[in-house]
């Protein structure tokens, strides 16, 4: 699986987090590539499988600044069926805990985005290893999430294109889960 881990960060914790993840998917042999949110043009989410976006939050819920661009741009295209599972550090103890992860995954799932309905929330003062632990669980089950539709998808369609009686209508199934992925 091709898995791409965007995220913003100011005092580290949610980079943390990434680089939790990323060794997670790098140890079940994912092809990896990480960078900050701030220089990720958004279309490139669609080369991968799996996205994992992170970021903290600021401000009374708000997202962060260097997220701005990334969010005004998720409207410029379609993105139906694309993956992504959210996560990102905060402080839990605020009225509105991770706030922005709420933001960005209300507007990825306006622009069709399939968005994994587990988000990753972690408190800024949580221990090393237990911010490790919760990091590869969540990474484990987004996998799964992100593999398990694709297999299905793909069975379904390989079935009935090698038979040659279901044929076109694979074909036209084929162009409608695109358009219309299930979420
Ligand atoms: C001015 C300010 C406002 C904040 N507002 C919130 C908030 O509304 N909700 C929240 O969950 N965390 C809030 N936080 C906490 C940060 O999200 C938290 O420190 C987080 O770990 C920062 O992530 P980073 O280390 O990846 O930069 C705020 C922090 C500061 C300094």
């Amino acid at each position: 699986m091709k898995v791409f881990i965007g995220y913003v960060s100011l005092s580290g914790n949610t980079e943390k987090m990434a680089v939790n993840i990323k060794n997670r998917m790098l140890a079940v042999g994912c092809d990896v590539y990480m960078e900050r949110l701030d220089t990720v043009e958004v279309e490139a989410l669609k080369e991968f499988d799996l996205s994992f976006i992170g970021l903290y939050t600021w401000n009374q819920g708000g997202l962060p600044y260097e997220a701005n661009e990334f969010y005004e741009e998720l409207d410029q295209a379609n993105f139906h069926g694309v993956k992504v599972a959210l996560f990102g550090a905060g402080d839990l103890s605020q009225p509105k805990p991770c706030g922005a992860i709420n933001i960005l995954s209300n507007k990825m799932k306006q622009c069709g985005f399939a968005v994994y309905d587990r988000v990753l929330k972690i408190d800024q003062g949580a221990p090393a290893h237990d911010r490790v632990r919760q990091c590869e669980d969540f990474a484990d089950r987004a996998l799964s999430w992100g593999s398990k539709r694709k297999k299905w998808r793909y069975l379904v369609w390989n079935r009935m294109q090698n038979n040659h009686k279901y044929r076109k209508t694979a074909y036209l199934l084929r162009r409608v889960m695109d358009d219309y992925p299930i979420k």
